[in-house]
């Protein structure tokens, strides 16, 4: 296990209060409105048979649903371990956790101690971390076929909320932040990692994004 300061501060964020919650409403309404998107465009690409890599999965809501719809094995690494106990409890009440890798740690500081994925998921987490390019990298390096990920719009009234959250954060002595990194920079760092872009959906604050390795990637 990885516990750096991320970690720390993931820790006291995400903690058991807020995971719970997560996992209820999850269990009550099922996938919100931008992870429902992603998940329905990872399966029309279809997921039978795939592994998935769930980076930051809180609640785990993206292995849960592909799991369900034909996916053969996940892995779940999660900075907070709250999240993670949330969602295994999910995996086990539904016969499946034996499918399920849980890594508790910084994806970026355990990257090369974790296995590769047809599919890889980044839904919310970006907006998490401040080194995007080494997150993004490591993350496309990992992916064999699809890379779908949920960030928040490069517009000036999300940097703007993205401040303000930022400024209840210090009030609140969190030393958290929400990072508002520039779509050109994460679109090209996906695409230098040899992916093109499939789908891209903007909802509200979020971007919905999906790229495909170029087949000439995949016939190395
Ligand atoms: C805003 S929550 C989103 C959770 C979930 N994906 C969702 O959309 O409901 C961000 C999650 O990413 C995790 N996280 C952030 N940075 C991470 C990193 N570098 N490695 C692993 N997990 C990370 C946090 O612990 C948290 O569970």
């Amino acid at each position: 296990m990885s516990c750096c300061h991320h970690c720390r501060d993931a820790e006291n964020l995400f903690d058991r209060r807020d995971a719970r919650r997560r996992l209820v409403r999850y269990q009550r309404r099922g996938p919100e409105g931008t992870t429902r998107l992603l998940v329905d465009a990872l399966r029309a690409a279809g997921v039978v048979g795939a592994t998935i890599l769930d980076i930051g999965g809180g609640a785990g809501v993206i292995h849960h649903e592909l799991l369900r719809a034909g996916a053969a094995r996940a892995t779940d690494i999660d900075a907070s371990s709250a999240y993670l106990a949330a969602a295994r409890a999910e995996s086990e009440r539904h016969g499946y956790a034996e499918r399920v890798t849980y890594i508790h740690g910084d994806f970026v500081a355990l990257a090369d101690t974790v296995a590769t994925a047809d599919i890889v998921t980044l839904d919310r987490v970006v907006c998490c971390y401040p080194d995007m390019a080494a997150l993004v990298e490591a993350a496309a390096s990992h992916a064999g076929r699809l890379l779908g990920l949920v960030y928040p719009r490069d517009v000036w009234w999300v940097r703007a909320g993205v401040r303000v959250g930022n400024l209840g954060l210090a009030i609140e002595r969190s030393a958290f932040r929400i990072f508002c990194h520039p779509t050109s920079a994460v679109d090209a760092a996906i695409r230098q990692a040899g992916f093109t872009q499939r789908l891209q959906q903007n909802r509200g604050m979020w971007q919905v994004v999906l790229y495909a390795r170029d087949q000439r990637e995949n016939s190395r």
